[in-house]
C-alpha cells in the first residue's frame, strides 16, 4: 500500500474545495445527481466485511472498534470489496457507534450481539452529560479515509454516519432492541428530553460527517436503520427535524447525501424531504412505487432482499432485472440490496450481481 502524500486532500469542505477530488466518470455519483451514467452502479451495504474471507483473516485478533479506529486497518478492509467485486463505490470500514466511542461514551461491540451501552440514557441530566464530539478525536478515521483516497483511483468512497434517531434508540435501550420500547416511551413521555438528546446526536453526526467530508469522502450516507419502528405521524414530529439538520449541514459540501431505513415504505416521502438526494430502499415496495412516494428530483438506492443471495444464480438473475426494469421509473438508480450483506453470503453470488448489473442496458 503505497503512502498518500499530504496534498491528496485538503482541509476544505466546499464544494470547489481543494481537496475535493473530480470523478466525472463516476457512474455512482452522476446516478446519485439523478442521472443516467454508461452503465449502472452498483454497491452493497456491508460489503466490507463479515461475508469476505479475507476480510475474516485481517481481522483475526483485533476487536471491531479497534480495526476502525486503527487508519491502515480500515483502509485494507474497505479496499477488500472493491479488489475483489469492482463495485462502483467503496464504503468506509467503520460503525454507526464509532463517533460516541471517540467522543467519549462507554460502548463495546459484543460479537453476536452488537454495541452494548456502559450506562443507558434515559433521563435529561443522562443527556446533559453525554460527551460532545471534538473534531480531532476523529482523527483515526480522518486517517483511514485520506489513505483510501489516495488507493482508491476513481472509485468514489462513501461516508457514512448512523441518524439521531437509531444511535438514540442504542444508546436509550442500552443495546440492540426489537421493540424500542424505553426509546419510545422517553420520546412520548419526555418530549423536551427526547428533544435534546436527539439534537446532541445531530450535531454528533454532522460533526463526523464533516470530518470524513474534510479528509476526502465523494459521499455520504445517513443511516437511520431502525426508523421503519416508527409511524410516519411520529418520524415527523420526533425524528424527522434532527435527521433534516445533519442533512442540511450537509448541503454546501458539494457530496450526494442517500438517507436509509429498513422497513420505512411509509417513510420514504418524509425521508427524501428530509434532505436526502438519493432516498435507500428496502426489498418491501418496488422501485417504481417506491419513487412516487419519494418524487422525481430524488435518485434512489436498493433494493435487492439481501436472503435472496441464498436462492441459487437463477433466482437472484430474475430479481435483478426485475429490480434494474423498477428502477428505471426513478431519475437515478444506485443499485444496492434491501439491507447489509448477510454474514454467511456466498460472495461469489455478489460478485455475480455486479457483472450482471453492469452488463444490463441503464434504460
Ligand atoms: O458485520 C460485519 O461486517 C463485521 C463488522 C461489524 C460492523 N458493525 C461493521 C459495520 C460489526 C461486528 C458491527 C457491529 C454492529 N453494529 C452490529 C451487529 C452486526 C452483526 O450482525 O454482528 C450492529 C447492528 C451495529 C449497529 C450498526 N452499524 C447499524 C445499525 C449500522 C447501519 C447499517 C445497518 O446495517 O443497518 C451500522 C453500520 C455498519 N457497521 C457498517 C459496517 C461496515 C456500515 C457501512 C456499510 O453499510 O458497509
Amino acid at each position: 500500500m503505497s503512502a498518500p502524500t499530504s496534498s491528496t486532500v485538503a482541509g476544505s469542505s466546499g464544494p470547489t474545495g481543494p481537496g475535493r477530488r473530480d470523478l466525472p466518470g463516476s457512474a455512482y455519483l452522476a446516478a446519485a445527481r439523478g442521472e443516467r451514467p454508461g452503465h449502472l452502479p452498483v454497491w452493497f451495504m456491508r460489503q466490507a466485511g463479515r461475508s469476505l474471507p479475507e476480510y475474516r483473516r485481517v481481522r483475526q485478533g483485533t476487536g471491531m472498534l479497534e480495526s476502525c479506529l486503527t487508519p491502515d486497518l480500515a483502509c485494507e478492509i474497505t479496499l477488500q470489496p472493491v479488489r475483489r467485486y469492482g463495485v462502483d463505490a467503496a464504503v468506509l470500514f467503520s460503525d454507526i457507534v464509532v463517533p460516541l466511542k471517540v467522543a467519549g461514551v462507554g460502548v463495546e461491540i459484543v460479537a453476536g450481539t452488537g454495541p452494548v451501552i456502559e450506562s443507558p440514557v434515559r433521563s435529561a441530566a443522562d443527556v446533559a452529560a453525554l460527551p460532545r464530539l471534538d473534531p480531532e478525536a476523529v482523527a483515526p478515521v480522518a486517517d483511514a479515509v485520506r489513505l483510501l483516497v489516495g488507493e482508491l483511483g476513481d472509485t468514489p468512497l462513501i461516508g457514512f454516519a448512523g441518524a439521531p434517531f437509531t444511535l438514540a434508540s442504542y444508546l436509550v435501550e442500552g443495546g440492540p432492541s426489537r421493540n424500542h420500547e424505553r426509546t419510545k416511551a422517553l420520546m412520548h413521555a419526555e418530549p423536551d428530553t427526547w428533544h435534546a438528546l436527539l439534537d446532541r446526536l445531530a450535531d454528533l453526526a454532522l460533526t463526523f460527517l464533516r470530518a470524513q467530508i474534510d479528509a476526502g469522502v465523494d459521499a455520504v450516507q445517513l443511516f437511520d436503520s431502525w426508523a421503519g419502528a416508527l409511524s410516519e405521524r411520529d418520524y415527523r414530529a420526533l425524528v424527522m427535524p434532527h435527521s433534516a439538520k445533519v442533512l442540511a449541514g450537509l448541503a454546501d459540501a458539494g457530496v450526494p447525501r442517500t438517507h436509509f431505513g429498513v422497513g420505512t415504505g411509509e417513510l420514504l416521502t418524509a425521508m427524501g424531504e428530509a434532505g436526502a438526494d438519493v432516498v435507500g430502499v428496502d426489498w418491501r415496495v418496488p422501485l417504481d412505487e417506491a419513487t412516487r412516494r419519494v418524487g422525481p428530483d430524488r435518485a434512489l438506492q436498493g433494493n435487492l432482499d439481501p436472503a435472496v443471495l441464498f436462492a441459487g444464480p437463477d433466482v437472484v438473475e430474475r430479481e435483478v432485472r426485475r429490480i434494474v426494469d423498477e428502477g428505471r421509473a426513478a431519475p437515478g438508480h444506485v443499485v444496492n440490496l434491501g439491507h447489509g450483506v448477510l454474514p454467511e453470503t456466498d460472495p461469489d453470488a455478489l460478485a455475480r450481481v455486479v457483472d450482471l448489473v453492469h452488463a444490463l442496458p441503464v434504460g
